[in-house]
């Protein structure tokens, strides 16, 4: 049987992930591919690092360049993590035209179109299942499976620590700072937590499924980014009453959008915020740690697709579905896939956020006194925004209550506008709240 060999960068959590399901399932996975797949080194940071599974010692080394440079080694898995050494070695293996296997979201968030254009150049494919959404093959499916189709919308639930706290947060009434806190010590949570909980970690790999979706590189700058810093418990309870959900979305859809001309299929939302979504809605009985992609396709329509998005063993499950793909180029002689990426669109754009139209969920911490909700609404009027619906729970009169607002579709730039009218309104304490709602249409 024909063998391709394997090399690895990263031998820790992850990486010993890798290693331990080649070990239980690489026979069969040989059976499956006509291909034998062998491990012949694996670069680690430290022979004795800790590590959930263990790696024989023959295989370690502690010289990435070892990997790289060995001219029986045919794909390079790498899973250090990062945009530094990361980048270097990912450059080095594509110039040996060795496939590259990364779970980097990061680098190729921030790297992509370098790093896809020097696999080009240099025959080599790169392949990158793991980096969205761990052991769900959503790259392999937007890929291959859904090659006949354009994607009017896809939605994630793609960071399993804020799905994780919001679930919390929801089910148990409690404060965001607790549950984070709470995440942190049980091994829920990084600390810091910023990448996950301001969105950054959901940004990169919303990225990677709108630029392979539209066939453009979005550049990471354009993808307007809310972490879930700002939701509160009062809003989780709020948005319960009208029959909402909260989630950290990760959005790429086709906008409809009030000023953009032109082909309109060829500008894309791309976003990262949290958003009201109907109890109804399958993305909304997404709990836990778990992530979600809910993918529709102009020929196949509506897809789910549900799973870890994180850990060693999902991901090592993403990781090898790519060495596989890396195996049968090889043994079928070329790059016989549907290609990792490609730039195929030629007017691609983000459209800008000012310029998305949604609907809108708005808290705003009002005095109760008369002529307080008119004034609101005439703002609202003036910018052509509807009122859906309105709650203020009973207070007393010269005293803060919270009003809380259901929007029609507005372009976002008529409501931040609005909202900086409203928050200067002497009555209006502090800073409005505001989410905006998805109905899936
Ligand atoms: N930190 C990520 C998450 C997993 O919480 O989903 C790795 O991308």
């Amino acid at each position: 049987m024909q063998q391709v060999n394997l090399g690895m960068i990263g031998g820790g959590t992850v990486g010993s992930g890798v290693y331990h399901a080649w070990a239980q399932n690489g026979d069969l996975m040989a059976a499956r591919l006509g291909v034998e797949l062998a491990f012949r080194k694996i670069a680690v940071k430290a022979f004795d690092e800790p590590r959930p599974y263990p790696i024989p010692q023959s295989l370690m080394t502690t010289d990435w360049q070892e990997v790289v440079n060995d001219p029986q080694i045919q794909v390079v898995i790498e899973l250090v993590g990062g945009t530094g050494i990361a980048k270097t070695m990912i450059l080095a293996a594509l110039a040996q035209r060795k496939t590259v296997v990364t779970a980097n979201k990061a680098l190729l968030s921030a790297h992509g179109p370098e790093l896809f254009a020097e696999a080009a150049k240099s025959g080599a494919n790169l392949y990158y299942e793991a980096s969205v959404c761990g052991g769900i093959p959503i790259i392999k499916s937007l890929r291959e499976g859904f090659v006949a189709n354009q994607f009017p919308a896809i939605y994630g639930i793609v960071n399993g620590t804020c799905n994780y706290i919001l679930t919390r947060m929801k089910h148990e009434g409690a404060d965001f700072a607790d549950v984070l806190a709470d995440a942190q010590k049980q091994g829920y949570a990084e600390t810091p937590p910023d990448l996950d909980i301001d969105g950054k970690d959901a940004q990169h790999k919303i990225g990677i499924l709108a630029s392979l979706a539209h066939g453009f590189w979005v550049d990471h700058h354009a993808i307007h980014t809310e972490g879930i810093r700002d939701v509160s418990k009062l809003d989780m309870q709020f948005a319960g009453q009208l029959g909402y959900t909260i989630k950290l979305l990760g959005i790429a859809k086709q906008a409809a959008s009030k000023s953009a001309i032109g082909n309109r299929k060829s500008a894309i939302q791309v976003s990262v915020y949290p958003t009201l979504i109907p109890n109804a809605h399958v993305l909304a009985s997404v709990n836990g740690v778990f992530n979600a992609c809910f993918v529709r396709g102009d020929v196949v329509g509506d897809t789910l697709f549900y799973g870890r998005g994180a850990g060693k063993d999902a991901t090592a499950s993403a990781v090898l579905s790519d060495v596989v793909d890396a195996a049968l180029d090889l043994k079928l002689g070329g790059k016989v896939r549907v290609p990792p990426f490609v730039a195929h669109a030629k007017n691609g754009r983000v459209l800008p956020m000012d310029e998305i139209v949604s609907r809108y969920y708005v808290r705003l911490s009002v005095v109760d006194k008369p002529g307080v909700l008119a004034k609101i609404s005439a703002i609202f009027a003036a910018a052509k925004i509807g009122i859906s619906s309105v709650i203020q729970p009973e207070g007393h009169e010269g005293e803060s209550v919270p009003l809380i607002m259901m929007l029609h579709d507005a372009p976002n730039a008529a409501m931040r506008k609005a909202l900086a009218k409203i928050s200067k309104l002497p009555f209006v304490k502090g800073k409005p709240v505001m989410f905006r709602v998805e109905s899936f249409e």
